[in-house]
């Protein structure tokens, strides 16, 4: 199969191509406009150098372009996860995500749909557009509860918002045009290659640092953690097994509120790389003002995707979270790297 991927060079995008790559023998295109948060070290040289691989450096939000890299590569299915990620980012400067997340997922459906509409019957029903979405999009829980596919969209940050706007046209576009989509909305990702402005790395790599640890308000906050290699096992069972016009939860049952993250990050290095003056790493932690309109706590209610497709992760949070800290600790030389595409440690404005 011909699979187009959008985003192959961010965090997701790039475990989505390893895994495919190995494990699969489809032909894989990249279609990536190589932001701050990509990076194609993530790609080892012999995806880069195989003929079953192709890098084309684009922008969704460009017409013309997505136009000509569809018609030329033909996909049989486009996994679409390219976006603008951070939520802190989005409060500081929420444009570039209308434009890429809303503009760019509009034009991208667009130009797909009219490709799509000159294949045959058959080659039109078996094709797949799966977009790759966020737990975020149906905003904040209390302690009680989980999201489903069943709950309402309810997104707080501009962020969240531009990807419930992306869901929403995707919806939009199984509606009307018939374009054959599926949507995956997951909880937060974590493992090697994660862009270092991201709670699980960016707390690695400020203690690696000697950096202070700052953490948001009280830190009593919850996410529900997934390894990415998990996220990218459900894509590919989505793409093969998911319904139609149907939206999947996704997330792995490992809600941990963010102080107790950092306070396991601190304790696993403080045993497989003690600080040289002896010190724990938890004593960098540091308190700092709450990201404004900060969700409480997300949790997955992922029974459609276990029990319907039959797909389950398979990393349990405490081992997984260990062999990231390790690969951070081994490759400091990648973080190092990416930083330089422009970065500046800062959260957000004073807004
Ligand atoms: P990321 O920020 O690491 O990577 C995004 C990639 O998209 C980058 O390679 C970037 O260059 C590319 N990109 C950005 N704008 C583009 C444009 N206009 N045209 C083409 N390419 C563009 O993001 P990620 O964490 O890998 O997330 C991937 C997708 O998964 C996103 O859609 C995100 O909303 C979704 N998601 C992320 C998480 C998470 O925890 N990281 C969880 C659920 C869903
Ligand atoms: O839930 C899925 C979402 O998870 C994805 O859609 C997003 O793309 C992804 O970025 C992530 O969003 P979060 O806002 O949950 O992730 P982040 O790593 O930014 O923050 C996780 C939690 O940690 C959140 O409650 C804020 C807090 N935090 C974050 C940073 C960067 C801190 O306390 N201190 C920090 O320095």
């Amino acid at each position: 199969m011909r699979i187009l991927i959008t985003g192959g060079a961010g965090f997701i995008g790039s475990a989505l191509l390893r895994f495919l790559f190995s494990e699969t023998d489809h032909e894989l295109l990249n279609f990536d406009k190589l932001t701050y948060a990509s990076s194609l070290s993530s790609l080892p040289e012999k995806i880069k150098c195989s003929e079953r691989y192709e890098l084309c450096r684009g922008d969704i939000c460009d017409p013309i372009q997505t136009k000509k890299v569809i018609n030329r590569f033909q996909p049989e299915a486009i996994i679409h996860l390219a976006a603008e990620s951070h939520v802190d980012r989005s409060i500081d400067g929420p444009q570039e995500f209308i434009s890429t997340n809303v503009n760019g997922t509009a034009i991208l459906l667009e130009t797909v749909t009219s490709y799509w509409e000159t294949l045959s019957k058959n080659e039109q029903s078996d094709f797949r557009f799966l977009h790759v979405s966020t737990d975020e999009v149906f905003g904040s829980l209390g302690a009680e509860g989980k999201f489903s596919e069943k709950t309402p969209y309810a997104p707080n940050s501009p962020y969240s918002a531009s990807k419930a706007s992306s869901d929403h046209l995707v919806r939009a576009w199984n509606h009307t045009y018939g374009l054959p989509t599926i949507i995956s909305n997951c909880s937060n990702n974590y493992g090697p290659y994660q862009f270092p402005e991201k709670l699980i790395p960016l707390m690695i790599t400020n203690a690696l640092n000697g950096k202070k640890l700052p953490i948001y308000g009280d830190g009593q906050q919850i996410r529900d953690w997934l390894h990415v290699d998990d996220h990218v096992t459900a894509l590919y069972h989505l793409l093969r097994y998911g319904k139609v016009g149907e939206s999947y939860a996704v997330g792995g049952n490992n809600e941990r509120a963010n102080l107790d993250v950092v306070a396991s990050i601190c304790q696993i290095l403080d045993s497989i790389l003690p600080s040289l003056n002896g010190d724990s790493y938890y004593s960098l932690i540091e308190f700092v003002e709450d990201r404004p309109g900060h969700d409480q706590r997300y949790a997955i209610d992922a029974s459609k995707i276990y029990n319907e497709l039959g797909w389950k992760p398979r990393e349990n949070f405490d081992s997984g979270l260990a062999k990231t800290i390790t690969w951070y600790v081994e490759n400091r030389d990648w973080c190092e790297a990416i930083k330089l595409n422009n970065y500046d440690e800062q959260r957000v404005s004073s807004r």
